[in-house]
């Protein structure tokens, strides 16, 4: 069955048709072309597809596109637009990671950021292990955790 959604993605409204059965990341990356968030599992255990949805960080992968209907969506490609810019500026939590190299192949990259900001904004002042414990269900491969936690511990401070 095909149901037509109604968001807002980055601040600007977006509308699509849908299969009952799409998820949200296949509306984000497949009709609306914001590749930025990825895909890295079918089991919802990998974190690389986390937006937020109303203020709230979520796996995209997760939930159904017609669940996100009426939502607002913020997308790693909306990021910088809450930095008070209209993206040409990069959100601190951004900087963070490039300055501190918390990124290597840059997979997880986007997810990790949006949830980065969701800790922050739970808990704008946490411990290095409250920072490792918020991050618990987002997966890199690449960098060993260790510059991430930096990063985020730089967002913190600057934020
Ligand atoms: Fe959503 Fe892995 S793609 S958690
Ligand atoms: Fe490669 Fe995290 S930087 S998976």
């Amino acid at each position: 069955m095909t149901v037509s959604v109604n968001l807002t993605v980055n601040g600007k409204p977006a509308s699509a048709s849908v299969d009952s059965r799409t998820l949200l990341v296949h509306l984000l990356r497949d009709q609306l072309h914001l590749t930025g968030t990825h895909v890295g599992c079918d089991t919802a255990q990998c974190g690389a597809c986390t937006v937020h949805l109303n203020g709230r960080a979520v796996k995209s992968c997760s939930m159904l596109a017609v669940q996100a209907n009426g939502a607002a969506i913020t997308t790693i490609e909306g990021l910088s637009n809450q930095n008070g810019g209209k993206g040409d500026k990069m959100h601190p939590m951004q900087e963070a990671f490039r300055d501190c190299h918390g990124l290597q192949c840059g997979f997880c990259t986007p997810g990790m950021v949006m949830s980065a900001c969701q800790l922050l904004a739970d808990n704008p002042k946490p411990t290095e292990a409250e920072i490792r414990a918020g991050l618990e269900g987002n997966i890199c491969r690449c960098t060993g955790y260790h510059n991430i936690v930096r990063a985020v511990q730089q967002a913190a401070a600057q934020m």
